[in-house]
């Protein structure tokens, strides 16, 4: 499965923007300020229906215009291409087609392929709350093995009744034994999402410390912490042990939604003791580990979005990070100079137009701006 082109028309800085994808590294060159994350941000948009770099779609408005729309085309392993296309709309809301119609979420996700993005700006995932990993890391999950893919939602829809049921007992409605039910609902939603998780980094975890290696940071380590672990049986009867302190605190207090997904270097988490440029390693090193996972798995060519990563890396882990895109998979990394890119990134470059200009051909290599 194949991005073969990204529109944007309109998106942020970008009025009519066209870059067909090669089945490889497409490298996007412009200076600073041309719009060349707008341009992955299109695409991911075009894909997912979301932002990497805000929950307000409608940021991605055009100023002083009413609607944003980005479409790209991806090209399944029959050959059939189909449109997906993202728009938001201030008066008519969001939207998210394939092939023009309004289609569920995951008959969507089944016609795109697996899209990781990294930013300089985007280091929220290394340094951020767990929050923000254990989400990517259920992510991963539904992209490595699809029909886990709603593990996460199933253990958040029974861990909310549990806590709506631990509500009502505080309100004075219902006794501790009605808790039963919801203990054991959310005991068997848990424990197949803990094994998952566990499997999903058990996985990961020798590719992320070899990327780490190979970008400069040795001991690198990806670990799981769960935060309650067993079975569903012991799930329940650990449940049933914090019935009272949860019941006293208003809320679940044990369980998957409490995990960790730790990144370390020589024994220090990252989050509180790496360093930016550390940081940013840890987060490619997560990327190249899954992408790794999911070519090797073969179901599907995972995509990577890699905005403005050259400029963070010496010269020699730059040719390092090419060579280890070339193994496979699509990737579309932007630039603000052609210098910062090994010959093999050189191979399909397209330049980004600037904004308003309304290309000829001329100083081109595929993009078409209108
Ligand atoms: N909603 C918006 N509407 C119009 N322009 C926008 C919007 N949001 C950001 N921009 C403009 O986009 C430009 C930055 O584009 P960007 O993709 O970050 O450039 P690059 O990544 O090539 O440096 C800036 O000029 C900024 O003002
Ligand atoms: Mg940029």
């Amino acid at each position: 499965m194949l991005v073969t082109a990204i529109e944007a028309r309109p998106l942020r800085s970008l009025a009519r923007v066209r870059v067909p994808l090669g089945p490889g590294i497409t490298s996007v060159v412009g200076p600073n300020g041309v719009g060349k994350t707008n341009l992955v941000e299109a695409l991911y948009f075009a894909l997912t229906g979301r932002s990497f770099r805000t929950s307000d779609r409608r940021d991605l408005i055009p100023f002083g215009e009413s609607l944003a729309r980005a479409e790209a085309t991806v090209r399944d392993d029959d050959g059939i291409e189909r449109r997906l296309m993202g728009s938001v709309s201030r008066t008519e809301g969001r939207r998210h087609l394939l092939d023009g119609e309004p289609a569920e979420p995951a008959t969507i996700a089944r016609a795109r392929p697996p899209v990781a993005v990294f930013a300089p700006d985007r280091l929220s995932l290394v340094k951020g709350p767990p929050a923000e990993r254990r989400a990517h890391l259920d992510g991963f999950l539904a992209a490595r093995w699809p029909a886990r893919g709603e593990l996460r939602k199933r253990f958040g829809q029974a861990l909310a009744q549990r806590n709506a049921m631990i509500s009502r007992i505080g309100a004075g409605y219902g006794s501790p034994e009605g808790l039963d039910v919801w203990d054991a609902g959310v005991a068997d939603a848990a424990a197949p999402l803990i094994a998952a998780r566990r499997e999903a980094v058990e996985e990961l975890a020798p590719a992320f410390a070899e990327a780490l290696a190979e970008l400069g940071l040795e001991d690198g380590e990806l670990a799981y912490a769960p935060r309650a672990d067993g079975d569903a049986e012991e799930l329940r009867a650990g449940l049933r042990e914090r019935r009272d302190a949860d019941l006293k605190l208003g809320r679940s207090s044990w369980g998957p939604h409490l995990d960790e997904l730790k990144l370390s270097f020589a024994g220090r988490a990252l989050r509180k003791y790496g360093s930016q440029g550390q940081q940013r390693a840890a987060l490619l090193a997560l990327l190249f580990a899954e992408r790794e996972a999911l070519l090797t798995a073969r179901r599907v060519t995972p995509l990577l979005l890699l905005d403005d990563v050259m400029s963070e890396l010496d010269p020699g882990r730059r040719e390092l990070l090419v060579a280890r895109l070339a193994t496979g998979g699509q990737t579309l990394i932007t630039a603000a100079d052609e210098e910062s890119l090994p010959a093999a990134a050189r191979e399909a470059m397209v330049r980004m137009p600037r904004p308003g200009v309304v290309d000829d051909g001329s100083d081109s290599a595929g993009a078409e701006a209108a």
